[in-house]
């Protein structure tokens, strides 16, 4: 399993100094940021689209995660590509060739992940995960930070961890939504490696702690 990782998400930030929040991250010596794009159909929230991306891009050498909430993410691979982005994220739940816009993610020199929504079970994800370098588990209904942790979202973590052991994988297994020292702790038992918190984060008066406590885990 990979060690404990921290991803800030931005969302938790100023929107209207989003490069301070990620400077702050940078700051750290923190190495990822977590980056939540939303159109208003997938999710019933608007954020920022591939310009702010590539703008932060110019100040930034983080390692850019971008999160798609995107109704058809298909669309937009290139843009976010050329922004800037090292991993690009797609949800399971639109129905698109999901196994085609992997390929084309990777083609594009990046990363690619799959996300499942609370309500997707793990199995939706499992013929795709050779194919991933991250499975994200929302352990809120996205779309807002801020939310409490689902904790039923936990026997769908070690499923995926499972299946991961089983078949000699080692994409990342990340989580997304309500993530605190005390969630981070359940999910790395069930198996996790990477911790976006955007809230918590943001808000942790003490951020050099709390980054070693994640590390901690
Ligand atoms: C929710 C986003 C999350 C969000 C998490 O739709 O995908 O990345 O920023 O926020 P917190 O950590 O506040 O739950
Ligand atoms: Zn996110």
């Amino acid at each position: 399993m990979h060690a404990p990782l921290l991803a800030p998400s931005i969302l938790a930030g100023d929107h209207a100094h989003l490069a301070s929040s990620a400077a702050v991250v940078e700051s750290l010596g923190l190495s990822w940021i977590h980056l939540d794009i939303m159109d208003g159909h997938f999710v019933p929230n608007l954020t920022f689209g591939p310009q702010t991306v590539a703008d932060l891009r110019k100040g930034s050498k983080l390692f850019f995660d971008v999160h798609l909430m995107l109704a058809e993410p298909q669309r937009y691979l290139e843009a976010f590509a050329k922004a800037g982005a090292n991993l690009i994220s797609i949800h399971i739940e639109p129905s698109i060739d999901h196994a085609d816009t992997l390929r084309r993610i990777r083609a594009l020199g990046c990363q690619c992940g799959l996300v499942l929504n609370p309500g997707t079970p793990a199995e939706a994800v499992r013929p795709l995960l050779a194919a991933v370098d991250l499975i994200l588990v929302m352990t809120v209904q996205p779309g807002f930070g801020g939310q409490p942790f689902r904790d039923d979202m936990l026997p769908k973590i070690q499923q995926l961890a499972t299946w991961r052991r089983e078949q000699g994988l080692s994409f990342r297994l990340e989580v997304d939504g309500g993530i605190d020292l005390r969630t981070a702790g359940l999910c790395r038992a069930a198996g996790t490696d990477t911790f976006v918190a955007g809230t918590s984060f943001f808000k942790a008066p003490d951020k050099p702690a709390f980054l070693r406590a994640i590390a901690a885990l």
